[in-house]
């Protein structure tokens, strides 16, 4: 296995490569991250992962400067995993316009990004305003860099995973998108690098976030269709349980609307903040397919 760092080796590395398949991650991996590496072994030749903790989606007030960088440990169960190539760039590799700033800040001069569609707004971008601009810019790179013919993302972004396969329809690019299932633990709990903000406790409360989906998905498959007071219903439980509730919704799967009586392909979503270890709140996002 490969580590590189710059563009211009990574081009050379890949420039014979017949069937690239590609697993963008922002690293911390879990066992989440490597069931992508699998399916992209299972669909290619060459599986190419990359790592890299993008400034361009996180907010001001959001975790970039805490967020775990455990490049080594990576390596070591990418190479496990069988992947052929990690790509771990620098800021200045991505963003070669970058500067610095007076406060020892950063200005990426990232002036031309892609634009995501409206749904971008809503959901995890109602909160987290200019996030999908900034993923769907640093996956365009991405792709440009590495120029794969598969790349696979998890369902458990299943906003992110929408809006990137909205992007390679409406930009013509010539990959497919693969969508891996959510990996969780035995509670139930999603897999997530931001777990790790979590205490044992803390942890073991997590899992009501995913409790709540899952009874809102068997009302659903009740035949329940008062979407508003599932909904309803179930944020105030969360919130009666210590969690601040950013969204519980029911969504169309193929649209991302939201769901209309007779719909038979769900999804539920839910995003809800939750006491961390660290004396702040992390906030852990969660939804799960219902088919009725
Ligand atoms: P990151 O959060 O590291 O996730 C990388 C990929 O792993 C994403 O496709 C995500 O959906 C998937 N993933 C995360 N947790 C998972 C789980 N429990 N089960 C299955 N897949 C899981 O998502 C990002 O990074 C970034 O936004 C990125 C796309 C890399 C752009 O910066």
């Amino acid at each position: 296995m490969q580590i590189i760092h710059t563009i211009s080796e990574l081009r050379t590395a890949l420039k014979q490569q017949p069937k690239i398949g590609f697993v963008p991650t922002m690293g911390n991996l879990h066992a989440g991250h490597i069931h992508l590496v699998e399916i992209a072994k299972q669909n290619a030749s060459c599986v190419v992962v990359s790592i890299f903790v993008n400034p361009l989606q996180f907010g001001a007030n959001e975790d970039f400067g805490s967020y775990p960088r455990t490049l080594e440990a990576d390596c070591e169960k990418l190479k496990a995993a069988g992947a052929d190539i990690v790509f771990a760039p620098n800021v200045s590799e991505m963003y070669p316009q970058v500067t610095e700033n007076k406060s020892n800040g950063k200005n990426l001069n990232q002036s031309m990004t892609i634009t995501p569609p409206p749904i971008a707004s809503e959901l995890c971008g109602a909160s987290r305003p200019g996030h999908f601009a900034g993923v769907a810019t640093v996956v365009m790179k991405l792709f440009n860099m590495v120029q794969p013919q598969i790349a696979v993302f998890g369902k458990k972004d299943f906003q992110q995973l929408f809006i990137i396969k909205e992007m390679v329809k409406q930009f013509n690019l010539p990959i497919q998108i693969i969508a891996g299932e959510t990996m969780r633990e035995a509670s139930g709990l999603a897999m997530s690098s931001r777990n790790g903000y979590l205490n044992e406790a803390q942890r073991t409360q997590s899992a009501q976030l995913n409790a709540a989906l899952q009874h809102i998905a068997q009302q659903l498959k009740n035949g329940h269709q008062d979407f508003t007071s599932l909904e309803k219903t179930a944020a105030q439980q969360l919130n009666q349980n210590h969690w601040e509730v950013d969204y519980i919704s029911i969504r169309s799967a193929n649209t991302l609307q939201p769901a209309q009586a007779g719909d038979k392909q769900l999804v539920v979503l839910g995003a809800a903040k939750i006491s961390n270890n660290l004396g702040g709140k992390t906030r852990l996002i969660d939804n799960l397919e219902v088919h009725i």
